[in-house]
């Protein structure tokens, strides 16, 4: 491992079938006043609404609601929220759903004692937070993001048509969240695919860099392993508590910032899709599958050892009689063969992607990359090539 490191993660997390019934410990640690936060109508339809404000009430709280989160959460809905902490003088941020809506109440717990405009100072100038900082708990309903153990916040300003994701020191992390399973057996198939592509995604940010031996690594073959088959599993029964545990944690552990140690990491399948998404709204996973597969094939020969090691770590290519170009793109039809499986786009036509907005959606990405360091031009061809 020969990047230095500092590791920190402050979340606590109650995870399975009985995590909710920490609630209302975790209540009595903070003030009398808490937003609850939720998206359109899924903790209604679950009953998990009635429980939380049963449990809010029974701890004492004067509850106050922002509800209606859009997936891809918006600036405005943010700082409806920040209005809300301020007016009500919010003690308690307790954000129930998918990363959304955990990421917008991130947003506000940092925006809202922010002095001038904090999507400037956040989003777009990366500024370090000088203000106290309101706590967040979370009820998670959806696997993926991993939003739910680490500092990240991605918001769209919908006027600007930019989705800017910031991600925030350890004080910004949930302070805790509760994990069951049971919850996700609701996700609408579409969505758990999304989720499990998601998190996938973020491992394979992580993997595809370095060329050292690094334990961070043989983590991510495992995690991978476990989420491929998990993710099998719960297509043909979203009921199986096994595979969905497997998969929620996956997803935790896969952004909690443990698999990205000592790794300089590629991200850049992200900051083109944040931009699709900016354009389409697309779910948030659909977008990175839709990128991924064209964006390996562009750089594969630039880490040419680590897409083969992937190929025949994570799917098992029997590569003994293949040259290392053969081995490394039968890694990346395995994964494109499973985003098949997951019924996840392989084209952004299909998430609604117009040819005029493949130039603005390229000028608009932050370059990075891992093996490979990008230009604009190079993510236009890959825009174009995954059209
Ligand atoms: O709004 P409701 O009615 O709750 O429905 C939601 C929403 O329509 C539904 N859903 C969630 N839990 C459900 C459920 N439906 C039925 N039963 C349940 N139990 O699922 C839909 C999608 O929810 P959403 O929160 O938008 O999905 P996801 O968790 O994928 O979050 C996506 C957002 O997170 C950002 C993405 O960019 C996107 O904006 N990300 C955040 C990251 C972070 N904080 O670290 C990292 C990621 O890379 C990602 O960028
Ligand atoms: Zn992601």
């Amino acid at each position: 491992m020969n990047i230095d490191f500092y590791y920190h993660n402050p979340t606590k997390i109650y995870f399975g079938k009985t995590a909710l019934d920490n609630l209302e410990k975790e209540l009595s640690e903070y003030g009398r006043n808490v937003l609850l936060i939720y998206g359109k109508n899924s903790i209604k339809k679950s009953g998990l609404y009635n429980k939380l404000t049963d449990i809010l009430q029974a701890a004492g709280k004067k509850v106050v609601e922002l509800s209606g989160i859009k997936s891809n959460p918006s600036y405005v809905q943010m700082m409806e929220g920040v209005r809300l902490v301020r007016e009500h003088k919010v003690d308690l941020i307790l954000a129930a759903g998918g990363g959304s809506v955990i990421d917008c109440a991130k947003g506000i717990s940092v925006s809202a004692y922010c002095q001038g405009n904090p999507w400037e100072r956040y989003w777009i100038n990366f500024e370090e937070i000088d203000h106290p900082v309101v706590p967040v708990g979370c009820v998670l309903t959806m696997a993926g993001t991993g939003s739910e153990m680490n500092g990240g916040s991605v918001i769209t300003n919908e006027d600007e048509k930019i989705k800017a994701g910031r991600v925030y020191p350890s004080n910004v992390f949930p302070k805790f969240s509760i994990l069951n399973p049971e919850y996700t057996y609701t996700v609408p198939k579409y969505q758990m695919a999304s989720g499990v592509f998601d998190t996938m995604s973020h491992l394979m940010e992580q993997y595809f860099s370095g060329e050292d031996d690094n334990t961070t690594d043989y983590l991510i073959e495992g995690i991978l392993e476990s989420l491929i088959h998990s993710a099998k599993a719960a297509l043909s029964d979203p009921c199986d508590y096994e595979a969905r545990s497997n998969i929620m944690w996956c997803a935790a552990v896969g952004l909690n910032t443990m698999t990205g140690l000592s790794k300089a990491q590629d991200w850049e399948v992200h900051m083109i899709e944040h931009q699709l998404g900016a354009y389409t709204d697309c779910a948030h996973g659909a977008g990175l599958a839709a990128v991924s597969v064209p964006y390996y094939k562009y750089i594969y020969t630039y880490g040419l050892d680590k897409f083969v090691r992937f190929a025949k770590k994570v799917w098992k290519v029997d590569t003994a009689s293949m040259t290392k170009e053969e081995a490394a793109l039968e890694g990346i039809k395995k994964l494109s063969e499973f985003i098949k499986l997951l019924g996840l786009p392989t084209t952004l036509r299909e998430l609604n992607a117009t040819e005029e907005m493949l130039p603005l959606i390229a000028e608009s990405t932050v370059l990075g990359g891992g093996y490979r360091k990008l230009s604009g031009e190079d993510i236009l061809k890959i825009l174009k090539e995954a059209y």
